[in-house]
């Protein structure tokens, strides 16, 4: 077979003895090895990879024009989501443009202000829930970032099914993280063999969506022999995505709510708990920060309900600032439907662009002094949330343009209000060293997340 024709450059970026060279480099440590090539080739770069051509974009403006004012130009059939669809199927996240507009309309009420007063209300049990398991380990070391995915599997779980007692729910759960794992794991292999061959990788994979499937089927089938009587109130987001219906009276099929109902235990999890451990470390190293968070929350004394946001802004901005300095989503891949200029760089059609938050979110000229941890950056003179700051095109935690992140909302409230709610209960005080950062589906401490628990009195 002929080797690929390698992709002319027209980017500067390293030659292929030098990507070879940082093969140990990328393996141990991507976020070093973007940064690395950001400082040497600048704002628009170009990988040596011949199939298909490669760019890391990393200049704010071009980045806009890849997600927001050229979005129509740009597709999600990538290795990121081509990959993740093998558990997701055509869920929101990964659907490619022709499949995704419609669907994105019919899901939209599910997010809708009324279904996050329930997510509110699942936030509390949650932290309830954590606030008793830690008080039997008062003054003990935990490991935070456990406790952070526990919890927000339980508040998506919960949020998503939460009049089911039955045991579906966590069996879906456990049936969709055993899935990505296989998933993450296929997608770093170098070689890509497809899922029809039963290679032992894809065997698990098959038997893992195999319990997915059947989890959703056992719950739609159960929910099916209950359904909402005539002006009952919606009990959770799968009757919100089941009564979810387009202008024309469309409704979502059974493969489309399996697929949103998987897509949302995949996006809104792990990304959730990500956020909020950097959060406790952030905190746990920036006393100041911590002391008028502490401060702010004494004070406003949370009630654990949307209302409590707008009297927390201390709290969101360093939600905001630490999903700048550690964004959950780390990357972010477009294909090329047709050829397009980026930063004065001709990209061609079908070429692979990455777009890196994490460098973004470090762009030296639009944050100054970016490694600092600094929540006033989200606030005006006033003590507000600085609006423009949180929609500029440096910032993109939550994507950007039509395809931007779905759960925002829900995140943004998850997370103050665990924060908040936790910090006017316990002091955290982070033991050992501090967590080197790993980049896998999302950015997670390498071993965890060990802090002493004190609560207070
Ligand atoms: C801190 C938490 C979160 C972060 C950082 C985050 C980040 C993102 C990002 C960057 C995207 C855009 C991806 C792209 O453009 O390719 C995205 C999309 C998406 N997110 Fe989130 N997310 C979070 C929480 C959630 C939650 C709680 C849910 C749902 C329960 C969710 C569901 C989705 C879905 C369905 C999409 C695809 C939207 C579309 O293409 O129409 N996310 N998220």
């Amino acid at each position: 077979m002929p080797f690929p024709r390698p992709a002319p450059m027209t980017a500067p970026g390293p030659a292929g003895g030098d990507l070879l060279r940082a093969i140990g480099t990328i393996r141990r440590d991507p976020l070093r090895f973007l940064a690395d090539m950001h400082d040497r080739f600048g704002d628009v770069l170009q990988l040596p990879i011949p199939v298909p051509p490669t760019y890391v974009v990393t200049d704010p403006d071009a980045v806009r024009r890849v997600l927001v004012a050229n979005a129509k130009g740009y597709g999600k059939r990538t290795l990121q989501y081509t990959t993740l669809s093998l558990v997701t199927g055509e869920g929101l996240l990964t659907a490619d443009t022709e499949a995704w507009r419609p669907q994105r309309r019919i899901v939209q009420p599910a997010f809708h202000r009324d279904s996050l007063e329930l997510v509110a209300g699942h936030v509390r049990t949650a932290v309830d829930r954590l606030l008793r398991r830690w008080s039997a380990r008062d003054g003990e070391v935990v490991d935070v970032d456990e406790a952070m995915m526990h919890l927000a599997l339980e508040v998506v779980g919960s949020s998503l099914f939460g009049s089911d007692l039955s045991p579906d729910a966590a069996r879906l759960a456990d049936a969709t993280l055993a899935a990505l794992e296989v998933v993450v794991r296929k997608a770093r292999s170098p070689i890509q063999v497809p899922v029809a061959v039963p290679t032992p990788t894809n065997v698990v994979l098959r038997r893992a969506v195999g319990r997915l499937d059947s989890a959703v089927e056992a719950m739609l089938a159960e929910r099916a022999t209950r359904p909402l009587t005539d002006g009952e109130p919606p009990r959770d987001m799968l009757d919100l995505l089941l009564a979810a219906h387009d202008d024309d009276g469309s409704r979502l099929s059974r493969v489309q709510v399996r697929d949103q109902v998987v897509t949302f235990i995949v996006a809104g999890h792990e990304t959730v708990a990500s956020a909020l451990t950097w959060a406790w470390h952030l905190l746990a190293t920036n006393p100041e920060s911590w002391r008028r968070l502490r401060a702010e929350v004494d004070q406003v004394a949370p009630a654990g309900t949307t209302a409590d946001l707008a009297r927390l802004p201390w709290t969101s901005a360093v939600l905001d600032e630490t999903l700048r300095l550690y964004p959950p989503a780390w990357l972010v891949t477009r294909r090329s439907l047709a050829a397009d200029v980026l930063g004065g760089v001709e990209i061609p059609a079908e070429a692979l662009v990455i777009v890196s938050p994490w460098l973004v979110h470090r762009h030296p000229a639009a944050w100054p002094d970016p490694e600092r941890f600094d929540p006033s950056r989200f606030l005006d003179a006033e003590g507000h949330r600085r609006r423009d700051v949180v929609a500029s095109p440096a910032y993109l935690p939550f994507g950007a343009g039509p395809r931007m992140c779905i759960g925002r909302d829900m995140a943004l409230l998850e997370g103050v209000l665990v924060l908040a709610s936790l910090a006017a209960r316990v002091d955290l005080e982070q033991v050992g060293p501090s967590p080197r950062a790993v980049p896998l589906v999302t950015i997670r401490p390498a071993d965890g997340l060990p802090m002493r628990v004190r609560l207070r009195r």
